[in-house]
């Protein structure tokens, strides 16, 4: 298949809609780019499911966004960053175009850590899979080899914001005992990565919860910090993609559904198409 050489937008992949909360801030940040939004959402969470299928189905994602003109793709979902970005960076880029970019958010993050925490001890709060993948404790620990990493997997978040339960009292329990299993494995923490892309819609109940003086790190604004750099940086790729302010939105799930939890993250209604990914 041919793919298209004029300009086009950047695309946002995440697994269902905590994307929205990285793509909020690029657009902030940065207005005069256009923007394609992809959430898998059919096939939400990736949280559980094993690499081979993260790998698979974020495959089908960048091929996607690929095709419909995106020369720069941001994996705005931390657990298809740790399970698939260097797989496809590495051995399908070369083969699909060299020319174009795939960037995930686990770096990006880790690399605003060294400059926040004192106590050299830092928190990760993310799903099964990013835990488990321990790419958090690579990257940080490649750049700061002085900072000692926790990281607290917790299952129960994506599907407490996924069903709009994240704002009800029986979210609390849920937060409440894994900012305690944190803090108890690693009292030294003064600092919290929350590294899901979901998370940001918890803050509030995380803010009650975690004892004062520890800092509660959202990664948004510091992935869209790092990808303004990089366009400074990449000529090449900047020049790639389209300016028009324009963003638009494509879930894997019905339409009507994305709608209504898509105001939850983004606090305006918008327009999406439904598509299919294979
Ligand atoms: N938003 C994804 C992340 O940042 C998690 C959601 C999921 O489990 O699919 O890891």
């Amino acid at each position: 298949m041919k793919l298209l050489e004029s300009p086009g937008p950047i695309g946002v992949f995440d697994s269902g809609y905590g994307g929205l909360t990285i793509l909020h801030q690029m657009r902030q940040l940065m207005p005069q780019y256009d923007y394609l939004y992809l959430g898998d959402n059919a096939r939400a969470p990736y949280g559980p499911r094993s690499f081979d299928i993260v790998y698979q189905f974020t495959r089908e994602a960048v091929m996607k966004l690929f095709d419909l003109g995106c020369h720069l793709v941001i994996i705005a979902c931390n657990t298809a960053s740790a399970k698939a970005l260097r797989t496809i960076q590495q051995n399908d880029l070369p083969g699909i175009d060299p020319k174009r970019r795939v960037l995930g958010v686990i770096r990006p993050t880790a690399e605003c850590i060294g400059h926040i925490t004192q106590s050299r001890h830092v928190g990760i709060f993310a799903t099964v899979g990013t835990i488990k993948s321990e790419s958090y404790v690579l990257e940080i620990q490649k750049l700061y080899p002085d900072i000692t990493v926790t990281g607290e997997p917790c299952p129960m978040w994506v599907p407490l914001i996924e069903n709009n339960e994240y704002d009800s009292p029986g979210a609390d329990y849920f937060v409440e005992k894994r900012i305690g299993n944190l803090m108890r494995r690693d009292p030294k923490i003064d600092t919290i990565i929350l590294g899901c892309t979901h998370y940001p819609l918890l803050l509030n109940k995380i803010l009650k919860y975690v004892p004062r003086g520890v800092k509660i790190i959202p990664q948004g604004e510091y992935v869209a910090n790092s990808l303004k750099d990089y366009m400074v940086r990449h000529p090449e790729i900047d020049v790639k993609c389209s300016k028009g302010g324009k963003c638009h939105y494509m879930t894997t799930e019905s339409v009507d559904k994305f709608s209504e939890s898509a105001q939850l993250f983004l606090h305006e209604t918008v327009d999406v198409e439904q598509v299919t990914l294979e």
